[in-house]
């Protein structure tokens, strides 16, 4: 099996991960100092969020030099080094890099808009105003909040728009222009044959734009059984262009001309799960990271299975599925799962080793975002201290800064991330919720997820096995993982002690309540248990 398809990834959002040189911002050194607990924990790859030179209007997603590091995370040395360390370790280290667009102080774009008629003055997307002035198209920036803002922005030097699907500092290249495509493939090539294990490719799904088309209000299309709540949704002629699907297959080619590199795409529309698969069937990309499924998690047993079956059957064999519950876009699962709720730490644990066990034995691999492995919650982030442009705008809805915390490695004042304060503020339940309290615990929510890890590789049938769901309860979400032999995932989201079916049986190789691994007469499931069986008959 490919190493992208059993492996299990870890996302580092570098600037919260560890402090190296106590300026308050994580860096690589920092992330080569942590590169034992990967091994401990059983961390096949990282995938690290963009560490390239850039003014940080969005914390790295603005980038003004593809092939540097920026300084706050050291430089390509630094870089050289973490990247053989890790392989020494044998730990992958994937990249995230920001084709669709540069920063808008990226020397291409200087260049670009001095005027109309410079050796790169094409490599943006610049339109005339329409007659009346307006800009060329209705698009509305991704980043907008509940007010709709354009997507293009008026150069007073140029008399031109130009467009940006994100920050008007977030300028789109012109993937038209073939001279765009040979600097991106140079700097594809730059990172390769440094040794990376592959990229993460940000906003893939948008390359290419068809400029004649408005965007327009559409019928949502049914992505799974339970979602058809919402009736419209924007059909943007940005996304999923076919020649965005051509130049895939040629980025796919480039790549496979070196060995074993994972291509991961980050595809993103109304469009659901139908993108995916355009994106990922043979010959594309290997993997489209799921936030259709991110976006989608409810703490509900009957709404997860329709959300895992529909894409599962829908993936069948055409493309190979991804997991993940937590990112750097998006609210914590645990503060998703317990949102107004005044629960306990022991409530929290069990809630948080219920997705974590979801997550780990689904057909399909699996993305752990940072600190959710502790068990890390969003933290509250005064108006003051908003970093996240997005967030700006979503006042006084809750940004990206709240996922976005600092690592809490343990209870000190800046929880082992800095000597210094940092960038963003430390959740107040660091003393509770940190790598060493958890490491001494044996019950903690990161010793979970490390045995959690060393199950699914133990076990074949939990990373290559087919998966066929179980009716259980409606309570329950319940499916076995079948190859040489079988394994029984079983979790119960209510917190009703409820009766198994005999047929069940075999020994449990893993459960949130200490259990011994064999039941007597009456075999049951304990309030918000998961667990694992290792069924004795297939
Ligand atoms: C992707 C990233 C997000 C970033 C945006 C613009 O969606 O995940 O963090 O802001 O692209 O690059």
């Amino acid at each position: 099996m490919e190493w992208w398809k059993e492996g299990v990834f870890y996302q580092i959002y570098p600037r919260s991960f560890k402090d190296s040189n106590s300026d308050g911002v994580g860096d690589l050194n920092g992330i080569k100092e942590k590169l034992d607990y990967f091994n401990w924990l059983g961390i096949d790859a990282l995938w690290i969020c963009p560490f390239f030179k850039s003014p940080m209007v969005d914390f790295g997603y603005d980038i003004s030099d593809y092939d540097a590091v920026d300084p706050i995370f050291g430089d390509i040395e630094d870089f050289k080094d973490l990247l053989e360390n890790a392989h020494k370790k044998h730990i992958r280290i994937v990249i995230d890099q920001v084709y669709n667009h540069t920063s808008d102080q990226h020397p291409w774009f200087i260049e670009s808009k001095s005027s109309r008629n410079n050796p790169k003055s094409d490599w943006y997307i610049w339109k005339d105003p329409k007659p009346d002035g307006n800009p060329p198209t209705n698009w509305i920036s991704l980043f907008s909040g509940e007010k709709e803002e354009s997507a293009w922005t008026w150069d007073e030097n140029r008399k031109q728009y130009y467009l940006h699907l994100f920050a008007k500092e977030q300028p789109d290249l012109n993937w038209q222009n073939e001279n765009v495509r040979k600097a991106v493939y140079d700097s594809m090539r730059f990172w390769l044959d440094l040794g990376v294990d592959g990229f993460r490719f940000d906003a893939a799904s948008h390359f290419y734009k068809n400029l004649e088309r408005d965007l327009i209000k559409g019928p949502q299309i049914k992505k799974s059984l339970f979602e058809s709540s919402r009736d419209n949704c924007y059909w943007d002629p940005f996304t999923a262009r076919p020649e965005t699907l051509i130049e895939i297959e040629k980025i796919r080619k480039f790549m496979d001309s070196y060995q074993d590199r994972a291509s991961i795409g980050e595809i993103s529309s109304d469009m659901g799960l139908y993108l995916y698969l355009m994106f990922t069937i043979p010959g594309r990309f290997n993997i489209a990271f799921n936030i259709d499924f991110l976006e989608n998690l409810s703490f509900n047993a009957s709404n997860l299975r329709n959300l895992v079956s529909t894409l599962d059957y829908f993936f069948g064999s055409r493309a190979w599925p991804s997991y993940v519950t937590g990112n750097h876009d998006n609210r914590r699962i645990l503060s998703r799962m317990t949102d107004g709720m005044n629960v306990d730490i022991e409530y929290k644990k069990k809630i948080s080793k219920l997705f974590a066990t979801m997550l780990l034995t689904l057909r399909g691999t699996p993305f752990i975002y940072y600190g959710e492995e502790i068990g890390m919650e969003d933290t509250y982030i005064p108006r003051d201290k908003i970093m996240d442009p997005w967030g700006k705008s979503l006042w006084p809805k809750p940004g990206r800064d709240p996922s976005r915390t600092p690592m809490q490695w343990d209870s000190s004042k800046y929880a082992g991330f800095s000597n210094v304060e940092p960038w963003l503020p430390i959740n107040e339940n660091k003393s509770e919720i940190n790598v060493k309290a958890e490491m001494e615990d044996p019950n903690s929510i990161l010793h979970f997820y490390k045995k959690l890890i060393h199950e699914r590789k133990t076990h074949e049938p939990l990373k290559s096995g087919t998966m066929q769901f179980l009716n259980i309860d409606d309570d329950i979400l319940a499916y076995k993982r079948e190859s040489d032999y079988a394994i029984t995932v079983i979790l119960n989201f209510s917190d009703k002690i409820k009766v198994l079916d005999k047929n069940l049986k075999g020994q449990i190789i893993l459960s949130n309540y200490a259990r011994s691994d064999k039941y007597g007469e009456q075999f049951e499931i304990r309030p918000f248990e998961s667990m694992i069986i290792k069924n004795d008959h297939r």
